[in-house]
């Protein structure tokens, strides 16, 4: 293992994995007080994608880390760590990444998950970042992965229409030319407000000291609470982050924000005087989709066109604990399976 020196970073490939069903907003109709237009109007959601049959948390991130896996080129035994973020996992333990190492014959590498809820994917980076600029690994697989269907009230009108389930996921490698595709990041959190968007887990005092009773699992959360603090935080990091690569905030050719709805994000595009072709918008179709939004939206520009080489990108995540946080990076990526025809 090589200590004590520096390297660059390089984004070497993206992909992700979609549940099949979907439900619409109709659906949700059909058992909630609630219309199209309320949800569309409020969120930009219009549908969601939810596991059924024997999908799995697991099993998506496998089909992410595969498909990210071909776009950089690079088999599964050359990953030397697995880093998942996840709120959501399948079990306590093992982890989501080990699952997934075995899975993939990822034989080479280290894995361990991170919980940082919907900003997971910047959490994971900056991980991922630090360990490759020390010199500890030299290509990373990290994912980001939730399963919200599992964990929602879906007789809660205020909670159960905003999220969808999926994974998305990139590669990391040293970087072989001296340049770093990973300008700046910046991470904070807010404890004090941990309340606020919360998945309790009951686990069971011993029958011995007191009798059990089953309680449920759901997410419970402040809507207003949560509006207020990403409209009071988020622009600030996103400013930072900015700042510290060297850029100004005109510099930058797209802000991909975590899709939490698409009120806050045209609400943070406003105070930072963001033309809105700038903000991605992926709700509409794939709803809140936690530690995942922001690599599935990547997939998004690239199916449209949207992403060029050297495109300067702000990606922000932001959610429960309160975390929040922006990586400023370069995309350089290209598609091997395009290039291989
Ligand atoms: N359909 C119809 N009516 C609804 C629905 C629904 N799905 N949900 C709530 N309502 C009702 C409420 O019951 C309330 O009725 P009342 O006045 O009779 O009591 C009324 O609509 C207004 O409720 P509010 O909560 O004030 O609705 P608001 O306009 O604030 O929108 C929302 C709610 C969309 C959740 C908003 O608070 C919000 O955007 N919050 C941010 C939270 C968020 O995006 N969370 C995502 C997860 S966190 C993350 O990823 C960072």
């Amino acid at each position: 293992m090589e200590k004590q020196q520096f390297f660059q970073v390089k984004l070497e490939g993206v992909g992700r994995c979609l549940p099949k069903k979907v439900i619409t907003n109709d659906d949700l109709v059909k058992t909630l007080d609630t219309s199209d237009e309320w949800i569309s109007s409020r969120t930009g959601i219009r549908e969601r994608r939810v596991v059924s049959g024997n999908e799995t948390s697991v099993g998506l991130a496998v089909g992410a880390a595969e498909d990210a896996l071909g776009f950089a080129g690079i088999p599964a035994g050359d990953i030397d760590l697995i880093i998942t973020a996840t709120s959501m996992p399948d079990n306590l333990y093992p982890s989501t990444s080990c699952e997934v190492q075995g899975i993939l014959k990822a034989s080479n590498a280290a894995a361990f998950d991170i919980a940082a809820a919907c900003s997971g994917f910047v959490y994971g980076l900056s991980v991922a970042h630090s360990y490759i600029t020390n010199g500890t690994y030299k290509k990373i697989l990290l994912i980001g992965v939730d399963v919200h269907s599992r964990f929602l009230n879906w007789a809660d009108r205020s909670t159960c229409i905003l999220f969808g389930d999926g994974a998305g996921a990139v590669v990391l490698s040293r970087s072989e030319d001296g340049r770093s595709d990973i300008l700046s990041i910046d991470l904070r959190s807010d404890g004090t407000k941990a309340g606020s968007l919360k998945i309790p887990l009951y686990g069971k005092n011993c029958p011995f000291v007191e009798p059990n009773s089953p309680k449920e699992q759901y997410v419970s959360m402040d809507g207003s609470e949560i509006l207020k603090f990403t409209l009071v935080k988020v622009p600030d990091s996103i400013k930072y982050a900015v700042g510290l690569a060297g850029f100004s905030l005109d510099e930058i050719d797209y802000f991909i924000l975590h899709q939490a709805n698409s009120r806050i994000i045209s609400a943070i595009g406003t105070r930072l005087n963001i033309p809105p072709h700038k903000l991605v918008m992926t709700l509409d179709k794939y709803g809140n989709t936690s530690a995942a939004s922001i690599p599935i939206a990547l997939v998004e520009m690239l199916e449209q066109s949207k992403l060029q080489q050297g495109s300067t990108l702000a990606l922000c995540g932001f959610g429960a604990g309160l975390t929040w946080g922006t990586a400023i990076v370069k995309w350089r990526a290209k598609d091997c399976r395009k290039a291989h025809g």
